[in-house]
């Protein structure tokens, strides 16, 4: 049932110019806890002001640490050192975002305070044992509602390293465990069963903490300091992903996205809707802050269906919403699996886009890790974004191409990872109200 009409999409002709993005979310939230935890002061540019990581922010200010805001997108952050943080009593609101709920567990099990650590309502029904029991090993006290939040994060507690293999690929739960081992008697050491992005630790390397990482594994020791560092944030791929679909999909469409993150452990999509046909151009290829970026050009071509290399599902873990409009929208079938974790984000985002995709008249068959999408027409209705931003941004790109009005319900969390969405996306030809 739709509970309340947030956006209408319509078609309305091709879609044209240079769209920028706001701000990588993973790297803002890192880049904000690294410099806290810095000795010295760390500008950020390019921060996301999205409220994911506003969120992270004002936890980090409850905890002791100054951070000024000169414009926007600028951050100035105060660094406390390692051991800096002061308690509270408290709730820390992580709001919507599970990727500072997490990361921040990692860092917390290693303070001398308690903490306790809330989120809303879509945060307080996601998993949090994939952290709290590997924590667990490392000496930490962590109590859950039934492993979910709100987390009661004890501090006090010695932690020594560990050796973990990861039972699913998830950069949070790397990333939360690596933070635990800055407080870490010896070694911590995450092994994974597929890469996954590496921000933490090309970010822990940049901000001067001895690590040694490749593809599928990280291993850094306890005991030494943070220096403060400055840090580029490059545009997110994973909001770029909207626009490389839409101007795919729009017969006469040609976009520019510059200045993109194009960390080969985000950029699965890419690969995805080139083997689908898309006319994607990657230009300027550079690095920036340690990672590398470049302006996309997306050109409409025609898609096909493709049945998705399994080896692509972590690197495009976000765009899978995006990824089932681009199925619906071209001719064949698409066949996804291997992708159960969709089934944990910020809604069950395979029964969401089913949902959706049926309620616009597109065939989608649902499996427990993933849905076989028949492409063809794509027909107006109502649909209910389960408060998830990234559905509601790509059910606003199905409207580009639907022969009816696509009604969107709920879509205030946008404002979570793509603040100023609906202006950009005007800005260069969609017809979102
Ligand atoms: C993120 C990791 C991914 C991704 C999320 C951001 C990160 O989550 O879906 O949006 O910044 O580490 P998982 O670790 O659950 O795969």
């Amino acid at each position: 049932m739709v509970t309340r009409l947030d956006w209408t999409s319509q078609s309305g002709g091709a879609l044209h110019g240079s769209v920028r993005v706001p701000g990588d979310k993973s790297v803002s939230h890192r880049a904000l806890m690294l410099g806290a935890l810095a000795d010295g002061t760390s500008h950020i540019r390019g921060f996301l002001e999205g409220e994911d990581t506003r969120a992270t922010a004002a936890v980090l200010q409850q905890l002791g640490v100054r951070i000024d805001t000169p414009t926007d997108g600028e951050r100035v952050v105060h660094g406390v050192g390692l051991h800096g943080l002061r308690g509270t009593t408290e709730q820390l609101d992580c709001g919507n975002a599970g990727t500072g709920m997490r990361l921040l567990t990692g860092l917390l099990a290693g303070q001398s305070f308690d903490s306790t650590l809330v989120g809303d309502e879509s945060l307080s029904k996601r998993p949090m044992r994939r952290v709290t029991d590997p924590l667990a090993l490392m000496g930490a006290r962590i109590d859950t509602q039934d492993g979910l939040p709100p987390l009661l994060v004890r501090g006090g507690q010695p932690l020594h390293g560990i050796s973990y293999t990861l039972p699913v690929a998830s950069a949070q739960v790397k990333s939360a465990l690596l933070l635990a081992g800055l407080y870490a008697q010896g070694e911590t050491e995450v092994i994974e069963p597929h890469p996954t992005r590496d921000y933490t630790e090309r970010m822990l390397a940049a901000f001067g903490w001895p690590i040694d990482f490749s593809p599928g594994r990280a291993r850094i020791g306890g005991g030494h300091a943070l220096r403060a560092t400055d840090v580029d944030v490059p545009a997110d791929f994973s909001s770029a992903a909207f626009f490389l679909v839409a101007a795919s999909i729009v017969p006469g469409s040609e976009l520019r996205l510059p200045a993109v993150g194009l960390n080969p452990r985000r950029t699965g999509l890419l690969q995805a809707l080139r083997l689908m046909g898309a006319d994607i151009r990657v230009e300027n290829e550079r690095e920036s802050g340690g990672e590398p970026v470049g302006d996309l050009v997306v050109r409409h071509a025609p898609l096909h269906g493709i049945e998705l290399p399994e080896a692509l599902v972590p690197d495009m873990i976000d765009e899978f919403p995006v990824l089932f409009v681009a199925a619906a929208a071209a001719t064949g079938t698409t066949v996804v699996r291997g992708a159960a974790e969709l089934r944990v984000k910020e809604s069950d985002r395979i029964a969401s886009m089913a949902r959706g995709l049926r309620a616009l008249g597109v065939a989608i068959e649902e499996a427990p890790d993933g849905a076989t999408i028949e492409g063809g027409v794509i027909g107006g209705g109502a649909i209910d974004s389960h408060g998830d931003h990234r559905i509601a941004m790509s059910f606003a790109v199905a409207g580009l191409v639907a022969n009816g009005t696509v009604q969107i319900g709920d879509c205030a969390n946008v404002a979570t990872s793509f603040p100023g969405f609906m202006e950009l996306a005007n800005g260069c030809g969609f017809r979102l109200a």
